[in-house]
């Protein structure tokens, strides 16, 4: 069994859309130790529903959105790390974390102190967008701090060449691609119903995989998966 990690800069910049194109790619499974907020879908919902691919039972699934250690305080639960090792499949697992990465789990830890303790390979993912210099550069040096092995940055939205550049540059990173934005992730925008019978097994979204495939260094990933 091997895993990679998938993280980001920050919360909603594409990191389960990056994961379910990545879980896709990989025949892989998806695990989300730690889930809080479960408003419309959880993230498990997402990349199952845009992959195709199976998701494990969350490690933590806390009902308030905020940062995973007032979510479970909130629910009088202590995230406790020992519980959060790297469930075991057949195959590649792709693990998810919450935010960034300096989240607190616990009154003690951090996420990239989880990443840390797996010691498996991380994606970091991060914006296009102004701004994601300082954010991307802040996440790889406290990753590297932890003792994270870096991949290399996914990077999302439109096309910032010089930025991407920059951040490869002082960051000393790979650039494993940047996924455009794609139209009808969302639930509620989803692929046109095919109907009954059509060729839509699972309702994956097979725009993204494509895109994740055309864009993505599926390669590089695969050489860093490697024991
Ligand atoms: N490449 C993309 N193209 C279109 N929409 C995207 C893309 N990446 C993310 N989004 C949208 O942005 C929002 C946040 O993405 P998500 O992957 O859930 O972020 P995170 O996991 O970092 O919180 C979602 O509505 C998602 O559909
Ligand atoms: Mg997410």
């Amino acid at each position: 069994m091997s895993a990679i990690v998938v993280t980001g800069t920050d919360t909603e910049i594409g990191k389960t859309v990056v994961s379910a194109g990545l879980t896709a790619a990989l025949n892989a499974t998806y695990w989300k130790p730690v889930q809080s907020g479960q408003e419309d879908e959880t993230d498990s919902q997402i990349v199952t529903r845009l992959s195709g691919r199976p998701a494990l039972p969350e490690g933590y699934l806390l009902q308030l959105p905020a940062s995973p250690h007032l979510s479970a305080e909130a629910e009088g639960v202590t995230i406790d790390l020992d519980t959060l090792t790297l469930p075991q499949v057949d195959g590649v697992l792709v693990a998810e974390g919450a935010g960034g990465v300096m989240v607190p789990l616990n009154r003690e830890a951090l996420f990239l102190d989880l990443f840390a303790r797996w010691g498996a390979p991380v994606i970091l993912c991060a914006r296009t967008q102004l701004g994601t210099i300082n954010h991307t550069l802040l996440s790889l040096q406290a990753l590297r701090g932890a003792g994270c092995d870096v991949v290399g940055v996914v990077f999302i939205g439109e096309a910032e060449t010089e930025v991407e550049e920059t951040i490869c540059q002082f960051g000393k990173v790979t650039h494993l691609g940047r996924l455009p934005i794609i139209d009808g992730l969302d639930q509620t925008t989803g692929a046109p119903d095919l109907g009954v019978g059509a060729d839509q097994p699972d309702g994956r979204s097979e725009e993204l995989i494509q895109a994740f495939t055309a864009h993505i260094d599926i390669d590089t990933i695969k050489k860093a998966l490697q024991p």
